[in-house]
């Protein structure tokens, strides 16, 4: 019997290297960076050019997260790639097997949007604790530079690309303490990255829907209400199910959106802010990306220590939200 506890052992990231500060971007739309600062806490962001494929960076974030895990690629038995900009629809999962020479590894994507990294904690968990997989590797990587109208101000600003990826692994202890996820379909007009059908008629009576992906469309106001509410309360639900109080969170670890969503979730669960992850003034939203991307951030400076408990949550389109209380290591 293989130990049905999980535990996440290492921890990668990669991101583009074109850096556009709020000063740069305010050449390309009627911007400020006073306005972006104050409103968002976003100073800069990292932008994939042409010729680098989400595969290349989310392979390089892989790799590096494998190296601390002390594993090689040939031990991974799943690969999760939690994107919503994928190279290819059909799925980018299996190139990044390829790319990391992953033979005996199962591959696939996993849509959630920016929930992305939570959804596929969980679900890695689950493949673990049944027995039926020992490693596996999650990333969560995204390019939302190309799929914003680069002329609307109102979303453009808030984006970056990025990689993060973890390794979890079959544990005799349970490291991964409690989790709530949760889907609200009656909200999804707030926020998408839809599909628009053009009908071609390819007999009379036979007509189907060419189409093209529209850029990302927003309404911020109704995100933000969303993510102040929804996510101090699941991450409640979460530490319930884990029988901690909010006191024992060393780190919260929230989807990298907004420094003022972090502010009002934080003072509202009463986490002080020096608990705080946050590195959004460098990257701005990475989408399923920023959860892992900061995580590695404070892993390798040497801040999160073994034992640690860590409070993440991701919250974004479909809706969906969700939260997960583990802690860091063996
Ligand atoms: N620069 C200057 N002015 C701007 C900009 C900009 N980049 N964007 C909007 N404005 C203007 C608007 O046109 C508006 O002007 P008006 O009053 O003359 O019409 C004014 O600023 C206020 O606009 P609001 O949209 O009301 O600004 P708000 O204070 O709500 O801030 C923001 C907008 C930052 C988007 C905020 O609503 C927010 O953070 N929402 C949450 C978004 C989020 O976190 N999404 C995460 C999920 S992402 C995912 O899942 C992929």
């Amino acid at each position: 019997m293989l130990p049905s506890g999980i535990a996440i052992t290492g921890s990668g990231s990669a991101a583009p290297k074109t850096v556009l500060d709020n000063a740069g971007l305010s050449q390309v739309v009627e911007t400020s960076d006073e306005w972006i600062a104050t409103r968002t806490g976003i100073r800069e962001r990292k932008l994939a050019s042409p010729q680098v494929s989400l595969a290349a960076i989310a392979t390089e974030a892989a790799q590096n997260a494998i190296a601390m895990a002390g594993i090689t690629t040939a031990d991974l038995d799943l690969i999760i790639l939690a994107t919503s900009t994928p190279d290819d629809l059909f799925g980018t999962a299996s190139k990044i097997q390829a790319e990391l020479g992953a033979t005996k590894a199962v591959a696939f994507d996993l849509t959630a949007a920016c929930s992305g990294f939570v959804f596929g904690l969980v679900t890695a968990a689950q493949f673990i604790r049944t027995g039926v997989y020992k490693n596996v590797l999650l990333i969560g990587a995204d390019m939302l530079s190309r799929w914003v109208d680069w002329s609307d101000r109102r979303t453009c600003v808030l984006f970056g690309d990025g990689a993060g990826a973890v390794v979890i692994q079959a544990n005799e202890s349970d490291r991964l303490l409690g989790f709530e996820i949760c889907s609200d379909g009656t909200q999804n007009s707030s926020l998408n990255l839809s599909y628009q059908p053009q009908p071609q008629e390819l007999l009379p009576g036979v007509t189907v829907g060419l189409g093209s992906y529209q850029p990302v469309t927003m309404n911020g106001q109704e995100v933000y209400r969303f993510a102040v509410k929804r996510v101090p309360e699941v991450i409640e639900k979460a530490l319930y199910r884990a029988e901690l109080s909010v006191d024992r969170i060393d780190w919260l670890l929230l989807h990298q959106a907004n420094q003022r969503i972090l502010d009002a979730v934080s003072q509202r669960l009463k986490v002080p802010a020096e608990k705080v992850i946050s590195n959004l003034a460098r990257y701005g939203n990475t989408s399923a990306a920023s959860i892992p991307i900061a995580l590695d951030e404070v892993v390798r400076q040497g801040q999160i220590k073994p034992g640690d408990v860590i409070a993440a949550s991701g919250f974004g389109a479909g809706l969906t939200w969700g939260a997960a209380i583990f802690q860091w290591g063996r």
